[in-house]
């Protein structure tokens, strides 16, 4: 039996990074995986409220991300799609692990120092313990493959070294999981300035493109992204970042490779090669909005989020109550 876990905090609008780094590649998974396969997939809700989120903006936002990864092709008979909240076992797993993790592992974790920067109000301890959270969401579910974009993989290491430490002192307990991080799109970069992460919460709304951005606003956002004077289109991440960024964006549309796109644009003036990325761009995601309003509002995303959360309850429970057991906590 192999087990993917993946999840996505419904903190602000779902990106174009988010997509082409992480669902894109779940929904490919899913749709190649065996009988012998089990996928989870959730939303990360636990972890959106390590910073401080207006609470109607959250419950829509959660709502939102459910009907996102269905309409871009998550399958609820495939795959068990779940509110993280709704299964109480991840709040317990990450206090359990809490137990044998560092505080010094959790302080050079960089989203940590990054976040921690910006907050205003205090920085919360959860914010901290945020890494331990995501290694109990991973974790309980015994999982071998976890795919994400580039930005998860040290949460990722910690979580294999969490794992281990565990098996360790109270003996063979969890599979050690393995990062699944594709070579292309597993960075997608800010519009504005491309040697930086395109991020969910850019102050800068031209920087990024939305999930469900409209056909115009992808437009103009495509037009506008910086790129460079030399007027000449191939991929060099150091030398153009922004061009190689919107290579990076076409061939995930495509699914053509850098090489073969290259090929195709050499020719090209700067606006002619973003007016194809951004034609492509609505091509891919024009489908997946018009799917998302028709789930939106549908009976059955309750439904499926309700059956998500019972089955991923039966098998966190299975695993919380080994855990305990090893731990040598409660009665048996
Ligand atoms: P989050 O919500 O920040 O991002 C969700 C997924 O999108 C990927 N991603 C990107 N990929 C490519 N280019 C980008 N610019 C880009 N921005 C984001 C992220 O790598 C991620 O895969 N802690 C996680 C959520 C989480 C999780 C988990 C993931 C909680 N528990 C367990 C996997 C397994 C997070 O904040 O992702």
């Amino acid at each position: 039996m192999k087990n993917i876990v993946s999840g996505i905090q419904p903190s602000g609008k779902i990106t174009l990074g988010n997509y082409l780094g992480a669902i894109k590649n779940i929904v490919n998974m899913q749709n190649e995986a065996d009988d012998d396969t089990n996928l989870f997939i959730f939303i990360a809700d636990l972890h959106a409220i390590t910073v401080y989120q207006e609470p109607a903006e959250l419950r829509k936002s959660i709502k939102s991300l459910a009907a996102i990864y269905l309409a871009c092709g998550i399958d609820p008979n495939k795959t068990t799609l779940f509110i993280q909240s709704e299964v109480r076992e991840h709040a317990e797993m990450s206090y359990l692990l809490q137990t044998i993790t560092y505080i010094g592992e959790l302080e050079r974790m960089t989203q940590y120092k990054d976040k921690m920067i910006k907050q205003v109000q205090g920085v919360s301890s959860a914010l901290l313990t945020y890494p331990v959270l995501m290694a109990g969401d991973i974790l309980l579910y015994n999982t071998d493959y976890v795919p994400v974009g580039q930005d998860q993989k040290q949460h990722l290491e910690l979580a294999r070294t969490i794992a281990e430490r565990f098996n360790n002192r109270y003996s063979e307990t969890f599979k050690v999981p393995e990062p699944i991080i594709r070579k292309i799109g597993a960075k997608i970069m800010s519009l504005q300035d491309p040697t930086a992460k395109m991020s969910k919460s850019d102050k800068l709304e031209k920087a990024v493109i939305y999930l469900l951005d409209d056909e115009a606003t992808i437009r103009k956002k495509i037009s506008s992204a910086v790129t460079d004077s030399e007027a000449s289109v191939y991929y060099d991440v150091d030398k153009k970042p922004g061009i190689s960024n919107l290579l990076t964006i076409l061939s995930c549309c495509t699914n053509k490779s850098i090489e073969e796109l290259v090929e195709i644009c050499k020719d090209m003036n700067y606006g002619e090669f973003k007016k194809m990325v951004a034609d492509e761009l609505v091509n891919k995601l024009k489908p997946i909005q018009e799917r998302y309003y028709e789930i939106l509002n549908s009976k059955e995303l309750d439904e499926i989020l309700t059956n998500g959360a019972q089955k991923a309850s039966y098998f966190a429970n299975k695993m919380i109550s080994k855990v305990k057991r090893k731990m040598g906590i409660g009665r048996k």
